[in-house]
């Protein structure tokens, strides 16, 4: 933690790192957190007091009513999902209207934006993207097309900005022949959400954020997904479309880099990914099923089989390149306990040629693999580093090694206590 400056918590693989986990012991440290890109495509699940929560766009901080939550101008927000979120957090006993400011710069994800990821999809073919079906893309294109609605817009004559909107839309897909869907109860929803969302500060985020790093606080940048999927960085066009990694952070929130002081990268002691796209390390054989079972992977937001493999440090070296990663946070380490050897990606191969860095077009390559030795014992009830295995110590240190970035924190296990601070 550090006043005034803003500490950002990034996913730096593919996404589902494990966040929720994490920013749970990482809010009580910060006066304001804030999530600045993406929406509804995240999933964050929190476990505390025997209950358990997913978040979607509200930040992490929410369970603490002396937190401010800021959902930033980078992000996407549906207010028909944001109601059904903030309700269930309200029927927990949670007072959120106080708490939770939201941009008006961030982005309206209409019921329409929704159709049109499914009908891009639909009509991609072969090349799906794998979508969260949340209408992240075609909500982006929006904005960058400099036709989209903000969270600013609801406050003054937004009925024809919306009717004006979805005929844009409708035309589109009139266009594609995707004409076979009905969004009247949903679009009914929506409009309560809408509603609904007036409650709340919506507010200029970034000057509340900057005014209160000038007052000494401290900020929490929540990254949603990973840096394989950022817009620019990740293994385009299988990405999200919104800024995930580190420079998401000053454009999402509108600080300057120069107030960034850590930045986390979490990954986890193994690879998945959900969706489509380039994933040389993954594993179609019984381990991969195996990596999967124990380690609950399956999608929080889609419910999809997330793809597995080994961990892979060509990944890894880029992104903490791309976002100038401080310290890193090691996740599920335990979900390999019982495997004899560990494999570990050192660099990808197409052909005769090998590389160690990050392809401009990941498609095709084939991971190169160095075989350690697997620890074979459970981690999940050490608390102090002294009592971890050493085969376990030197798994994290040949990751330090190799990466250049010490791991600061380890996971062990899913309670909030099976937790290493180094
Ligand atoms: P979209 O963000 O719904 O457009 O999906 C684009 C790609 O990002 C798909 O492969 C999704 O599976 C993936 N994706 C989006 N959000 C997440 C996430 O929170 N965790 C992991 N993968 C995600």
């Amino acid at each position: 933690m550090s006043k005034g400056q803003v500490d950002a918590l990034l996913g730096i693989v593919f996404g589902d790192e494990g966040k929720g986990k994490v920013v749970d012991f990482f809010t009580p440290h910060y006066d304001v957190v804030a999530r600045f890109a993406g929406g509804p495509n995240a999933g964050h699940t929190i476990i505390f007091d025997g209950k358990k929560f997913v978040l979607r766009s509200i930040p992490s901080g929410i369970f603490d009513e002396n937190k401010i939550n800021i959902i930033g101008n980078g992000c996407v927000v549906a207010p028909d999902l944001f109601m059904a979120e903030a309700r269930e957090l309200e029927a927990a006993g949670y007072q959120l209207t106080e708490r939770l400011h939201i941009s008006r710069r961030a982005h309206l994800i209409l019921p329409t934006h929704r159709v049109l990821d499914r009908a891009y999809e639909a009509a991609k073919g072969k090349s799906k993207v794998g979508t969260t079906g949340k209408g992240i893309g075609p909500t982006y294109s929006d904005k960058a097309a400099r036709i989209g609605l903000r969270v600013g817009d609801i406050e003054n004559d937004f009925a024809p900005k919306y009717e004006a909107l979805k005929a844009r839309h409708l035309q589109i897909l009139a266009d594609l022949g995707f004409t076979d869907f009905d969004i009247t109860e949903e679009e009914k929803k929506w409009m309560e959400g809408v509603e609904y969302m007036r409650k709340f500060h919506l507010s200029n985020t970034e000057q509340e954020i900057n005014r209160a790093l000038a007052e000494g606080k401290s900020v929490l940048a929540e990254g949603a997904q990973g840096s394989l999927l950022d817009i620019d960085h990740g293994t385009y066009p299988f990405v999200s479309s919104s800024s995930t990694t580190a420079g998401g952070v000053c454009t999402g929130l509108g600080v300057a880099p120069n107030t960034i002081r850590r930045v986390y990268g979490i990954f986890k002691a193994y690879s998945t990914r959900v969706g489509s796209g380039p994933f040389p390390v993954e594993l179609f054989d019984e381990t991969g099923d195996t990596i999967r079972h124990i380690g609950n992977e399956y999608g929080a937001v889609t419910g999809r089989n997330r793809r597995c493999g080994w961990l892979d440090l060509v990944a890894l070296r880029y992104a903490i390149m791309i976002n100038g990663v401080t310290d890193l946070v090691m996740m599920k380490s335990d979900v390999l306990d019982t495997f004899e050897t560990i494999r570990v990606c050192t660099a990808y191969r197409k052909g005769d040629e090998v590389t160690t860095e990050m392809p401009y077009d990941t498609e095709g390559w084939e991971a190169v693999y160095e075989d350690l030795p697997g620890w074979n014992t459970p981690l999940t009830d050490i608390r102090t580093e002294e009592a971890l295995p050493q085969t376990f110590k030197d798994y994290v240190a040949y990751i330090e090694k190799a990466t250049g970035t010490p791991i600061t924190i380890l996971s062990v296990g899913p309670d909030r206590e099976a937790t290493i601070m180094r």
